[in-house]
């Protein structure tokens, strides 16, 4: 047995533990290469049914299936050692039962190997996110601006900005983590309702678009980096303009091949080909 020691990747109970203490960093991560190089970075990778977006070109996360997420997941899981990789659950895989959501969410522990799984909605899901965690699989909720609800809220708009709505989503926030959730995304709500549910709720909540109030934060990764920059929303800081960078990375490379630069005499194998020694 080897004697090197590895990194350990971050377990649900310290997420859970970390409410009120150091701030939370989490990202989106769908392909083994990108999660590769975010795994060290961060506590928490998701890997969101937002790549319905991102990855496959879809105007809304409706379209994505379990089997998109297992694949995108199990590469994630693959490539990473010290984050906590959580994977959502797609739209039509949970929601008509706690069965159902049982069922998805199995199959994603299992064949993904990830450390959770997440689920958006409030009061009308607690049932089933009881049901789930009492089977041993941890939940991850997700409330205030629910994409999956995209038809019924619609659009992405932010939320909470009524009496009516600000209290209904408190109570989805303290439903789901009363139900067991170990955390809970809070999405487009304004700094009050964001300082509010996260004073309401042990555990802790990560925000996107959510305020400085929530205990961790998270974004979409390609639109921190500026690679998916049709539109950005208010609440992403760009860190970078890679999308740029990509570009620009291409057009060079289109002219090299056009001018005959590329491939130089360093990209090019020389000589005859080695012949393997036979052993006869
Ligand atoms: O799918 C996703 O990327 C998400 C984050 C926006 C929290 O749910």
């Amino acid at each position: 047995m080897s004697t090197q020691t590895r990194p350990q990747r971050l377990s649900i109970a310290r997420i859970q533990s970390r409410k009120g203490g150091d701030k939370l960093v989490c990202l989106t991560a769908y392909t083994a290469s990108i999660a590769r190089l975010l795994d060290e970075e961060v506590d928490l990778l998701l890997v969101g049914d937002s790549l319905a977006m991102v990855v496959y070109g879809y105007d809304s996360t409706l379209p994505v299936t379990l089997d998109m997420m297992v694949a995108h997941g199990a590469a994630v899981v693959r490539a990473t050692q010290h984050a906590a990789i959580v994977v959502d659950l797609p739209f039509g895989s949970y929601q008509a039962s706690p069965q159902d959501a049982f069922r998805a969410a199995a199959r994603v522990m299992a064949e993904t190997r990830c450390n959770a799984v997440k689920l958006e909605g409030g009061e009308e899901m607690a049932e089933t996110v009881a049901f789930l965690v009492k089977r041993g699989i941890p939940v991850m909720g997700h409330v205030g601006l629910t994409p999956q609800a995209v038809n019924q809220l619609g659009g992405y708009r932010s939320r909470g900005h009524d009496a009516a709505e600000r209290l209904k989503i408190l109570a989805d926030g303290v439903a789901v983590a009363e139900a067991g959730a170990f955390s809970l995304v809070l999405e487009g709500v304004n700094e009050e309702l964001g300082r509010e549910l996260t004073a309401a709720v042990a555990i802790p909540t990560i925000g996107i678009g959510a305020s400085p109030a929530c205990d961790g934060q998270i974004l979409v990764t390609d639109d921190m980096l500026g690679v998916f920059a049709e539109f950005t929303p208010k609440f992403v800081k760009r860190y970078r303009r890679l999308g740029e960078d990509i570009r620009a990375a291409a057009r060079d490379y289109a002219a090299d091949v056009r001018e005959g630069r590329f491939p130089a005499p360093e990209h090019t194998y020389a000589g005859p080909p080695k012949r393997a020694k036979s052993s006869a």
